[in-house]
């Protein structure tokens, strides 16, 4: 096949170089479009635009397909540890057992956060959102380390960790904050999750004693989320990144993108969907009809994705975790989530556009389990998804033709007219 692509407007016809991944994905390359023809290409959502070549992660969504670095969830979430993973994405190598030894040592001895950082959380009102607090306390840790390039050789790896490290500090904080319990430091000797998970849920009366069972699945949870391409906040910590913007800021793009309901905020809705089916009496085939209405901005929470035209893989390995660990528990909500499940995946609807469940549609269930409240789902989120936004800044900035994020657009709004003095105006 050639690896030229031919464009026919009118007579003229444009050659452009069609270039391909490692995977077989082929895709044209437009850089010169608009030099050789004035054309640009308009794609709003990006749908069918490569934002870049990356090495990090694949999916191929018709098949249910997704690997970092080459090697496929499943056995990533079976063999490895989160901070493993951190490390696989941050430097494209799965660790020795040295190097992992290291890297634990060096984000445990960053998990301390500035200390007049406490003050922010006083500033918020207490009913804060958590990703509010948590976008802005990591834009703040920018200007505690405002005289080093994030992206200088001697400083990236010593700003990742210490994002990696100080996140679920300052996670665990906006929680404590919310709801009005003295803030727990962070404790070195424990592990990533196990730390995390002390911060949340210990308080000073009491002891307080480690689940390692749930320190496992949260661990799992974190992995399953910790990358997954050119999505939408991911896309953001580019562009932020783009402009030489430093990490944190970038990082604190990210969270704000995340923190939708489409993306990342889909977790929270869908317990809240869940549950709002338990309380109200509502049936499953309403909540389908209801998703279906055209009509109704409602959508079925945790179902469809951009890129997966097929079982999500993340929500497949949830599922089954879910499963174990709610086996023998009686959550009327996880009834409710597979019943709702198997029924939009036999509706034609739901069949004809290929909308599966994704990785929002059964993680809440599993942090429900654990204890975390659902205004702290999307945050979990973010403590997955950050070594994937690091790694994407990474690569982004290393890109020797990296250029700043700047779309064209197509105007439609008026032509040239005289500006009226205000006694003229209607
Ligand atoms: N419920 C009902 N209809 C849906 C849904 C849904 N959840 N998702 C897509 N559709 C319909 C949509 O209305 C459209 O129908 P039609 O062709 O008749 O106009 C068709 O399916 C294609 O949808 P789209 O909106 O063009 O797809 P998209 O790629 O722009 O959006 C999505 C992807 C994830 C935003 C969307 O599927 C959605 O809103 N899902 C619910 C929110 C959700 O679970 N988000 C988490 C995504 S996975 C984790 C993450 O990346 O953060």
């Amino acid at each position: 096949m050639s690896n030229i692509a031919e464009i026919k407007v009118g007579e003229q016809t444009y050659q452009l170089p069609l270039i391909e991944g490692s995977e077989g994905e082929k895709a044209i390359d437009i850089r010169k479009l608009r030099a050789v023809s004035g054309l640009v290409a308009l794609d709003e959502g990006f749908a069918n635009t490569g934002g870049c070549s990356s090495s990090i992660t694949f999916i191929d969504g018709e098949k249910g397909i997704l690997h970092h670095r080459g090697y496929p969830i499943e056995q990533v979430c079976d063999h490895a540890s989160f901070l493993e993973v951190c490390y696989l994405l941050l430097f494209d190598k799965l660790p020795t057992q040295q190097e992992l030894s290291e890297f634990k040592s060096e984000v445990s001895d960053n998990v301390l956060v500035p200390e007049e950082i406490k003050n922010f959380y006083k500033a918020f009102p207490r009913d804060a959102h958590p990703m509010a607090l948590l976008s802005s306390v990591v834009c703040s840790l920018s200007s505690y380390y405002q005289h080093e390039d994030s992206n200088a050789p001697d400083h990236f790896r010593k700003t990742a960790v210490r994002l990696i490290a100080k996140l679920p500090t300052l996670a665990a904080w906006a929680y404590k904050t919310s709801i009005g319990e003295p803030l727990v430091y962070p404790d070195s000797n424990l592990g990533y999750t196990e730390n995390f998970l002390k911060m949340m849920f210990s308080v000073p009366n009491k002891t307080y004693q480690t689940n390692t069972d749930m320190a496992k699945a949260l661990d799992k949870l974190f992995m399953l989320h910790a990358d997954h391409e050119q999505n939408c906040s991911a896309t953001t910590v580019r562009v932020v990144g783009s402009s030489e913007a430093n990490l944190y800021a970038s990082v604190a793009a990210g969270i704000c993108a995340l923190w939708g309901p489409l993306h990342g905020g889909a977790n929270q809705k869908v317990l809240e969907m869940l549950t709002g089916i338990k309380e109200s009496g509502g049936t499953i085939a309403e909540c389908l009809e209801m998703a279906k209405d055209k009509g109704n901005s409602f959508r079925l929470m945790g179902f469809g994705h951009r890129v997966y035209k097929n079982f999500d893989p993340r929500a497949r390995v949830i599922k089954a975790d879910c499963e174990k660990l709610l086996a023998g528990s009686d959550d009327p909500l996880l009834k409710i989530a597979k019943n709702l499940c198997d029924s939009a995946l036999q509706d034609q609807y739901f069949i004809d556009r290929k909308l599966y469940p994704n990785v929002d549609f059964y993680s809440g269930l599993i942090y429900r389990a654990i204890g975390i409240p659902t205004d702290m789902f999307t945050v979990m989120f973010a403590i997955g998804r950050l070594p994937g936004w690091i790694s994407q800044w990474k690569e982004m900035m290393d890109n020797p033709e990296r250029r700043i994020a700047r779309p064209r657009q197509i105007y439609t709004g008026a032509t040239p007219r005289d500006f009226p003095p205000i006694s003229q105006r209607g």
